[in-house]
């Protein structure tokens, strides 16, 4: 069911690119709110008209499911032991967001057959067909499944908090992407900050360093800024979306313009943006 009154915005469904854009949330501090910008970038994102999948790729933690207040039936797991599709393990979520659930117990994709990717790849590619965009959540820190999530996905949207050991571990984060796998593009969300003024600061302090040490090619744009807001920790234990449960809430605004503006700006090979082309890199990335 729809709650609605949503914050006003135009509908943007109308520039939506005929295919998929891949979106990876990335972090490399745990706990700076990555996985509840993904469902509510995914939900503000599902108001404009699109057709949102969330996928769950933080394969210890994972934890979209318990955000929206759901008990999936199936994992990954029974796609790959082939008792289910891969649209019977897709859950359905509020407002028509999908959700592809996480589970314990499976191994990480990283050490996935090449057929076994290649299998999850054609299962993607049918669903892909009805998909707008693709937000991934990696999960923290810079392990083999974080990073390989990273580099299948077109866009990385790292995700900051103002605390030094935050902003420490996003460069790190950022340095192994583009040292040692190429990764040149990435997008800041500075997420909890006492005042919006304080994302700018988030940003040059880590624009300095990786321009420093990153390399001049290195581009990293400021998405944008989401303060600190109790009411993001109100939803979380209502098992809601702070934007379906408390869409007046300062925060659901600027959460809906930061979608919004997500959605405008251009990604990075739109010719590549597709969900087959993710898939295909993830049975290709060596790792
Ligand atoms: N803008 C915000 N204002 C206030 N609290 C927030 C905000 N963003 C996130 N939180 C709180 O921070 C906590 C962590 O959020 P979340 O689970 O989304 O982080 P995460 O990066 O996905 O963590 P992990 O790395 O463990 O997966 C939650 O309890 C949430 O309520
Ligand atoms: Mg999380």
């Amino acid at each position: 069911m729809r709650t609605d009154k949503a914050p006003k915005t135009p509908s943007v469904a109308m520039w939506a690119p005929p295919a998929p854009r891949v979106i990876a949330v990335t972090s490399g501090k745990g706990g700076v709110g990555k996985s509840n910008l993904v469902v509510n970038l995914g939900l503000a994102l599902a108001r404009q008209g699109l057709q949102v999948l969330l996928i769950d790729a933080d394969l210890g933690l994972g934890n979209l499911d318990i955000l929206l207040g759901l008990t999936p039936a199936y994992t990954i797991h029974d796609v790959l032991a082939r008792r289910k599709s891969l649209a019977e393990v897709v859950v359905e979520g509020p407002e028509g967001l999908r959700i592809l659930p996480a589970s314990s117990g499976i191994p990480e994709m990283a050490d996935l057959e090449p057929h076994q990717k290649l299998f999850l790849l054609n299962e993607l590619e049918n669903l892909g067909e009805h998909l707008d965009v693709v937000l991934i959540d990696t999960g923290a820190g810079i392990s083999r499944n974080v990073l390989f999530f990273n580099l299948a996905a077109q866009e990385i949207l790292v995700v900051a908090t103002g605390e030094p050991t935050s902003i420490t571990d996003a460069y790190a984060l950022m340095k192994v992407l583009a040292l040692q796998h190429g990764e040149r593009r990435f997008r800041l969300v500075v997420n909890g900050v006492p005042h919006p003024e304080d994302g700018q600061v988030v940003y040059r302090t880590l624009l300095k360093v990786t321009e420093r040490f990153l390399g001049e090619d290195i581009a990293l744009d400021y998405l944008g800024v989401v303060p600190h807001d109790e009411a993001i920790g109100r939803a979380v234990l209502k098992q809601q979306p702070v934007l379906q449960i408390y869409p007046k809430a300062k925060v659901s605004r600027w959460i809906t313009e930061l979608a919004l503006r997500l959605w405008a700006s251009s990604p990075p090979t739109v010719s590549l943006s597709n969900v087959k082309f993710f898939w295909q890199r993830l049975a290709q990335t060596p790792m």
